[in-house]
């Protein structure tokens, strides 16, 4: 396998967590993710389903799990179903899990071949009582083309209408938001995989470099990591370009004088880090970019103070546009006449600054969690403030990941160059070392 997967104590763990959630005699149901057609015979890289993975660790098309603790039968109470291996399959794709490599993965005992699914699930369900499915219910999710737990979840109501039907998705969003000690240890690999392809830009990065250049060093140093590449589509963007917020076309030529805004992160097991750093194209600031650039940086510094468990979301947002709003006052964009004449509901900060500072990070680089409760240790937060002036061509984007404690934060990004200065120091150091 390219990447460690968690341990099977771990998933067994996550399973024995979601089954406490669950009522008497309740079963749930998770599938995998399709894989996605393109054109002709193409597909899409497989990318599993989240749940799935966060409970069992199979990272295979077409696998089903099971959950059900009150099954009489001890043997039913986890099975997962699996594609059935054999040797024209081998012969095409590799080797597919057999039964004892997906039973050392996940930590279920009962693994069955997916043709035994149909026939099984008859005496699943008259055993059970309330069943519950799985369900994408992130609140900016793409409904364009179906799932296959939508398909399921169809099918089954129809054939078996008078059962109680309940949804899993509100107990996977609790479990996921807190994470392990093993999924921190695989988030901070991923940080430090990002950490690696940054450091080698910093060499790279010259004028006349175009963003694609940069993009394709960042993959080079991704894949040779282990890593099976971007946790979403980079953002490369010099010049105007960092004041598009989702520029992904990352085609031009970085000029002289420029900044270049990078928005990247890399997977590594499935789990995403998420980093924006902005630097100079010819490897030093102009003064009014660096005075830009150390507002940013400001905020985001306080901004990783203010999240603390107990901290509500919404109210930590407001604070950070409290803090936005005024060096956008000391940096001459907004007036004191016009922070005052605002309206709450649109604030002015939100000219200079569009977006969020922060979301829940983790299997998903905008990950499930819960935006209406109060943050708990465990939680994973981007931070990422920005300030972005299109009249003068300047985007500046800070971001790093941090894991929210007792009684603060460890940032998973620490090591990775931020301060102005480290970031000139770093690019004068290989600019001595190419001439
Ligand atoms: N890269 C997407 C984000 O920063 O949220
Ligand atoms: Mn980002
Ligand atoms: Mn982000």
């Amino acid at each position: 396998m390219r990447y460690r997967p968690l341990s099977a104590q771990t998933y067994t763990n996550h399973r024995k967590k979601f089954s406490h959630t669950l009522p008497a005699l309740s079963m749930a149901i998770f599938n995998s993710n399709d894989v996605l057609p393109t054109n002709a015979d193409g597909t899409m890289p497989f990318r599993q389903n989240n749940d799935l993975l966060y409970l069992c660790g199979a990272d295979q098309e077409e696998s089903i799990l099971v959950i059900f603790p009150d099954c009489t039968n001890p043997e039913h109470r986890e099975i997962l179903f699996l594609k059935e291996t054999n040797s024209e399959i081998a012969i095409w794709e590799g080797e597919k899990l057999s039964k004892d490599k997906a039973t050392a993965l996940t930590g279920i005992k009962t693994i069955r071949w997916l043709q035994d699914f149909e026939p099984l699930l008859k005496a699943l369900m008259a055993e059970a009582e309330t069943v519950f499915l799985n369900s994408n219910e992130h609140t900016r999710r793409s409904a364009e083309t179906g799932t296959r737990d939508e398909r399921f979840a169809k099918k089954l109501m129809a054939e078996y209408p008078l059962h109680n039907y309940e949804r899993a998705a509100p107990a996977m969003h609790r479990l996921r938001a807190v994470k392990s000690k093993e999924e921190i240890e695989r988030m901070q690999e991923a940080c430090k995989i990002t950490e690696a392809g940054f450091r080698r830009v910093l060499k790279f990065i010259r004028p006349g470099i175009k963003e694609y250049e940069i993009e394709a060093e960042y993959m080079h140093e991704f894949l040779r990591r282990r890593s099976r590449g971007f946790a979403y589509s980079p953002i490369v963007a010099s010049g105007f370009n960092a004041c598009v917020l989702h520029y992904v076309e990352n085609n031009a030529e970085c000029r002289d004088g420029d900044l270049i805004l990078m928005d990247v992160g890399a997977e590594y097991a499935n789990y995403a880090s998420d980093m924006s750093r902005t630097v100079p194209v010819n490897g030093k600031f102009s003064p009014r970019q660096r005075e830009v650039y150390d507002a940013v940086l400001r905020v985001m510094k306080a901004s990783m103070e203010l999240l603390r468990p107990g901290v509500m979301l919404a109210a930590y947002h407001k604070q950070v546009g409290k803090l936005m709003e005024k060096e956008l006052v000391e940096l001459g964009l907004l007036t004191a006449e016009e922070v005052k004449n605002q309206d709450p509901a649109s604030p002015a900060y939100k000219k200079y600054f569009m977006h969020g500072t922060s979301h829940f990070i983790g299997l998903d680089v905008h990950d499930v969690g819960l935006w209406h409760e109060p943050i708990q240790a465990g939680n994973v937060f981007t931070v990422e403030p920005g300030i972005y002036i299109r009249e003068e061509n300047l985007g500046i984007r800070l971001e790093n990941d941090i894991l929210i404690t007792e009684d603060g934060y460890i940032d998973l990004m620490a090591d990775i160059p931020l301060e102005a200065d480290e970031i000139e120091a770093s690019m004068a150091e290989s600019e001595a070392v190419t001439s």
